[in-house]
């Protein structure tokens, strides 16, 4: 199956068909998420967290989430790949993000990188990154690398002058040269505005029927202990469903029941004996 293009996502936006696209750390999972036949799959820096343990996007590095887009990048044939350039790898100059976004793309072979924000700063870094023709994703919003400063992980676009920022962002952030604008946690009726304003799709997470959805694959499959966000689903059981395989592997060990057997490897009485003398 061909790669998912950038027209193809345009056209997607153009006929109204949903674009599905979900996180993805390692090789297996994006072998399921190629499997499933999703659009996009993004090598989020939410897998500091999920994957990695982390206690916020902050702390993961560069290496780290090269080692996570190059495993990804072998499962993955064609689902279109987006991979976070995460904090700290972007934020001096236009030159260290150029310099960071050309990796992904050489050591890991992404298609396009991710972006958080759109101050002054952060518009210059996209327009730079354009410029190398390496194609990018905004995301705006909630935007975790700098929920510190938003006064924590909240939703966005709430007030009137939260709203009409978000849509100032939006499209400062198209007119610096992003293809598509991923949006985190905030009303679907300022989502819709920003809609009718732009001509990028516009993923949403926590945001309503956008023009596309993406979850955290570790939310979505059941896997993330604890408390999760307002605008997770929970589509499967795969944290019980794995403590409970370890666990019966475990009991069989414990009872003398594995392994039986069929899982042992048959040999001769005459090799036996000789390899007792
Ligand atoms: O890191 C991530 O998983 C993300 C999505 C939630 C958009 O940025
Ligand atoms: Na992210």
């Amino acid at each position: 199956m061909s790669r998912v293009s950038i027209p193809r996502l345009i056209e997607k936006r153009e006929k109204r068909e949903p674009i599905v696209m979900v996180t993805a750390y390692d090789y297996p999972a994006a072998r399921a998420v190629e499997r499933a036949g999703v659009d996009m799959v993004l090598v989020g820096d939410s897998g500091a967290q999920v994957l990695l343990g982390y206690a916020s996007t902050v702390e993961v590095s560069v290496e780290e989430m090269l080692m996570m887009s190059k495993a990804v990048r072998r499962g993955t044939e064609s689902a279109f790949m987006v991979s976070d350039l995460p904090f700290g790898s972007t934020e001096e100059s236009d030159v260290q993000a150029v310099q960071t976004a050309v990796r992904f793309v050489r050591e890991a072979g992404v298609d396009a990188v991710k972006l958080e924000g759109a101050n002054e700063s952060r518009l210059s870094r996209i327009r730079a990154i354009v410029a190398a023709g390496i194609p990018v994703v905004g995301h705006i919003g909630l935007t975790p690398q700098t929920a510190t400063a938003l006064g924590g992980l909240r939703a966005q676009g709430r007030t009137i002058e939260s709203a009409e920022r978000l849509v100032g962002e939006g499209l400062a952030v198209q007119a610096a040269g992003a293809f598509c604008l991923v949006i985190e946690a905030v009303p679907s009726e300022v989502v819709d505005v920003l809609r009718e304003a732009l001509t990028i799709p516009i993923i949403g997470i926590g945001a309503g029927k956008a023009d596309g959805q993406v979850l955290v694959l570790h939310d979505l499959l059941g896997i993330t202990e604890g408390k999760t966000a307002k605008f997770v689903k929970t589509f499967g059981t795969i944290g019980d469903d794995t403590v409970a395989a370890i666990a019966a592997y475990a009991d069989e060990v414990r009872a003398g029941s594995f392994p039986a057997p069929e899982h042992q490897y048959p040999v001769t009485p005459e090799a036996v004996e000789a390899a007792r003398a």
